[in-house]
């Protein structure tokens, strides 16, 4: 699977939404996450991403990430349609450590 990753939180552009072949993507207030169940590891958005916030999970160190992404595509609603980016995403791309901080 391809998990989403903290810098989309507060940044949410959505350019991923629009590609997922199988709408696997989930949506909090502050960040997407991806169904580790449904996606079918494509790697369509990976590129997508301006903020860069998506990875394989084959890649080391993730797995906190891969918990995230599954706990939360549970909780929150499914998202199949973009809609514009978070107002400050661009001052927030690139900020370190955002779901620890803003995640409540
Ligand atoms: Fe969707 Fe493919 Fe991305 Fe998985 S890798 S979330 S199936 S676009
Ligand atoms: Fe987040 Fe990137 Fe999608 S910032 S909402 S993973 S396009």
């Amino acid at each position: 699977t391809y998990v989403v990753t903290d810098n989309c939180v507060r940044c949410k552009y959505m350019d991923c939404v629009e590609v997922c072949p199988v709408d696997c993507f989930y949506e909090g207030e502050n960040m997407l996450v991806i169904h580790p169940d449904e996606c079918i590891d494509c790697g369509v958005c990976e590129p997508e991403c301006p903020a860069d916030a998506i990875r394989p999970d084959t890649e080391p160190g993730l797995d906190k990430w891969l918990t995230i992404n599954a706990d939360y595509a549970d909780k929150w609603p499914n998202i199949t349609i973009k809609r514009d980016a978070l107002p400050d995403a661009k001052e927030m791309d690139g900020q370190e450590g955002k779901f620890e901080k803003y995640f409540s």
